[in-house]
């Protein structure tokens, strides 16, 4: 392998894609070698400095991997209908795959571990820092105060697609593995009419959606008498295409297996 990793993004015209690109033609550890758009894609066999304003590298927008250029690692940050593709890509290579596409299916989901038998797999739902940070502090509130009400709030920009968010999804994954529950058995989705008194161990979710929030996350543990709330405000995309890259560089060079965002970073207290 060579000094640098060499990256390949798979859904280079997105909004996630782009702040990926930006932070691999930044950095000294890796090389865009190859940034993928949809075929039909306005920006198919485009220079990408149409849209970085750069030299780097002769690297144009392209709709497929061609076997001669070198690829480490493969950044899918597409969605789900795009995804399935983007890891079959990885598979044909044999080249680790990261992946920051929320809104998958659980047979998605168990595509990847089955994957992560042949080459290195990642997936997050967030690829910030300060997320990473809150799971780790819900995990632990949630142990804590195993009797405390837990809800998950979530605001996004009003395109968003899916709700709520991969990522309030994965912070009530965390309250009730935390819990020894199962989140499936607890998640509240709705509450409309007349549902009742809140039942034991319910884990409630609400979405709020509009402007360009970039993506806002509160986590409420209540009991009687006081309340915790731990907020993280992403304010710029920036910090997910930062994380992204640190994931790649990070997983390039791994052994096939399912890897977790929280192992890219400092081990835990
Ligand atoms: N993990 C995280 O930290 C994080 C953070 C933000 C967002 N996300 C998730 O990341 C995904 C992308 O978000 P986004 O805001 O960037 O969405 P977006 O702006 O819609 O970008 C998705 C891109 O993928 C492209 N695409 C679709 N099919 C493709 C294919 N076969 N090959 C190559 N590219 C293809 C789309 O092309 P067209 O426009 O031509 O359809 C679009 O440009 C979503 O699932 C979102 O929820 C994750």
């Amino acid at each position: 392998m060579s000094a640098h990793v060499n990256v390949v993004v798979f859904g280079s015209a997105g909004r996630l894609g782009q702040a990926v690109i930006r932070c691999v033609l930044a950095s000294t550890q890796a090389k865009l070698t190859c940034a993928l758009v949809k075929p039909g894609s306005g920006l198919a066999d485009e220079p990408l400095e149409r849209v970085f304003g750069t030299m780097q590298r002769n690297v144009d927008f392209s709709t497929s991997l061609d076997p001669d250029v070198a690829a480490d690692v493969l950044v899918d940050v597409s969605g789900p209908v795009a995804f399935d593709a983007a890891l079959a890509l990885a598979l044909e290579r044999r080249i680790a795959f990261v992946s920051g596409t929320t809104g998958l299916r659980e047979e998605q989901h168990a595509a990847m571990r089955h994957a992560a038998h042949t080459i290195p797999v990642l997936w997050t739902a967030n690829f910030s820092l300060g997320i990473a940070m809150l799971m780790r502090a819900a995990r632990r509130v949630a142990s804590a105060l195993p009797d405390w009400d837990c809800d998950i709030l979530e605001m996004h920009h009003a395109r968003k697609q899916d709700a709520p968010s991969g990522t309030a999804l994965a912070l009530g994954q965390v309250v009730a593995e935390s819990r020894q529950t199962v989140l499936a058995e607890h998640a509240v989705f709705a509450r409309i009419d007349k549902t009742g008194p809140r039942q034991p161990g319910e884990i409630g979710f609400a979405s709020l959606r509009g402007g360009d929030v970039v993506g806002e996350h509160t986590i409420v543990f209540a009991t009687d008498g006081e309340r915790l709330e731990l907020t993280h405000r992403a304010g710029s995309r920036d910090i997910f295409g930062r994380g992204a890259l640190a994931a790649a560089i990070w997983l390039a060079r791994r052994e096939p297996g399912m890897y977790s965002f929280d192992e890219v970073l400092a081990p835990a207290e």
